[in-house]
């Protein structure tokens, strides 16, 4: 198990699921990461599929959004990885920020995992 702390949400990963829960640090942050598991919900709707980690499941309001846990991609990965590429032609680049944890590898595949 493991415990990585996003900009407004908290990732549990256990096994191969990564649990998205809205940030405890204040009542701001809280709401800021239900924000984002409601946006990261919308967007999946029509992002390119194939380049998304997929939610698996979700709860309502944005209390917890559950995904496929993918490995993030190292700092050096990252540098070799070409992130304009992947966004184009689509508009992938203006919800995924352009760093190495807003990526991850599923099996072979480089997938955002961060695109709320
Ligand atoms: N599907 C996933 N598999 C593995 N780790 C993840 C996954 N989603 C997020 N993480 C880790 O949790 C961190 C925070 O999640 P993120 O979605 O970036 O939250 P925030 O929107 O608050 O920045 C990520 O930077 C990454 O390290
Ligand atoms: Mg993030």
């Amino acid at each position: 198990m493991s415990i990585s702390k996003g900009a407004s949400r908290w990732v549990i990963c256990i096994n191969n699921i990564a649990i998205k829960f809205p940030s405890l640090m204040s009542y701001t942050y809280f709401l800021y990461g239900q924000i984002a598991n409601i946006e990261e919900m919308e967007n999946s709707k029509f992002l390119p599929r194939e380049k998304l980690c997929p939610i698996i499941f979700h709860l309502p309001f944005g209390l917890m959004t559950v995904m496929k846990r993918a490995r993030i991609l190292t700092e050096e990965e990252f540098s070799k990885f070409d992130y304009n590429a992947f966004c184009n032609p689509t508009f992938l680049s203006s919800y995924v920020e352009k760093k190495n944890d807003s990526f991850g590898y599923i099996n072979d595949k480089i997938v955002a995992v961060d695109y709320a």
